[in-house]
């Protein structure tokens, strides 16, 4: 049986270095798309979202990474122009080689660079969460044209609490990037102006033979600490006893790395 895990989602939301988060996305992008089994799945249920009725005029794919799914949104709104935007100019340049169909654009999500009322739809698969959920709505809702739609995931407090509780036994170091919980988000989310279609949190478990695996792959995907303080030390001690404790928790499939992932759809009001 699994042990009880005692910190279950404590890690608060420290202020996010975004230089941190550029660099460790740019220096991942040739790695991404080979490591990134659970964010394909995530987009793929956020590409179910979709409205299908619709006929975008204007698309927007907010942190687009290597463009995976801005080319997936190319080919499913074919007479749409579609616009991948991202802060890791590592990622944009690795997108712009691999897809032609759409603008590329470098930018910050809490501060877009498009005047207002300029898209049909916003799309957004797990990069949001890094950012100010209350701001990020605020600018979405200014770019969005009246009637348009956002169709989005992004992950809440709980997210990857084994490796948060493992290393709470190892070390006083924050490791972990914290996220606001379900409540907080579905709180602002009442307040954006926006008629919510449908918001839900769903835990997703990843399971890995051993730690070391479940390490290189977070550093493959740029998944690294973004917070604004010094980074956790990873000496060779430290990850042996890392090791040692995350054995305990270890269950028949592997060893659980979980993420609450949280999917949205929502409707700027046509009469704004
Ligand atoms: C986990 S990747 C997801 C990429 C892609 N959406 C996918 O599903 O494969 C997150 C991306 O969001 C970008 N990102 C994070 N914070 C951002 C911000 N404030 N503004 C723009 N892009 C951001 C990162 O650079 C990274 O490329």
């Amino acid at each position: 049986m699994q042990p009880k895990l005692k910190a279950a989602g404590c890690a608060a939301k420290a202020r996010i270095n975004k230089q941190r988060v550029a660099a460790n996305f740019s220096r991942a992008a040739t790695t991404y798309d080979s490591a990134a089994v659970l964010q394909k799945r995530v987009a793929a249920r956020v590409m179910m979202g979709l409205p299908t009725e619709a006929r975008p005029g204007c698309v927007l794919d907010l942190g687009s990474g290597t463009g995976s799914q801005t080319a997936l949104l190319s080919g499913h709104f074919p007479d749409s122009h579609v616009t991948g935007l991202d802060l890791a100019m590592g990622m944009l340049q690795f997108a712009r080689s691999q897809c032609d169909s759409a603008s590329w654009c470098s930018g910050d999500i809490e501060s877009l660079p498009f005047k207002s009322e300029s898209f049909d739809l916003v799309f957004s698969s797990l990069a949001i969460q890094w950012c100010s959920f209350e701001t990020v709505l605020e600018e979405i809702h200014r770019v969005l044209q009246p009637g348009g739609v956002f169709v989005f995931s992004s992950l809440a407090s709980g997210t990857m609490v084994e490796l948060e509780e493992a290393w709470q036994q190892v070390d006083r170091d924050v490791h972990i990037n914290g996220f606001d919980s379900f409540e907080q988000q579905q709180r602002w989310l009442l307040e954006s102006g926006f008629k919510q279609q449908s918001f839900r949190q769903q835990t997703e478990t990843l399971y890995y033979p051993e730690l070391f695996q479940m390490l290189r792959e977070l550093k493959a995907l740029g998944v690294n600490t973004v917070h604004d303080g010094p980074p956790g030390l990873m000496s060779r001690g430290r990850l042996i006893r890392l090791q040692e404790v995350y054995e305990s928790f270890r269950v028949a499939a592997g060893l659980p790395l979980s993420y609450q992932v949280l999917y949205g759809i929502l409707r700027k009001p046509a009469h704004a």
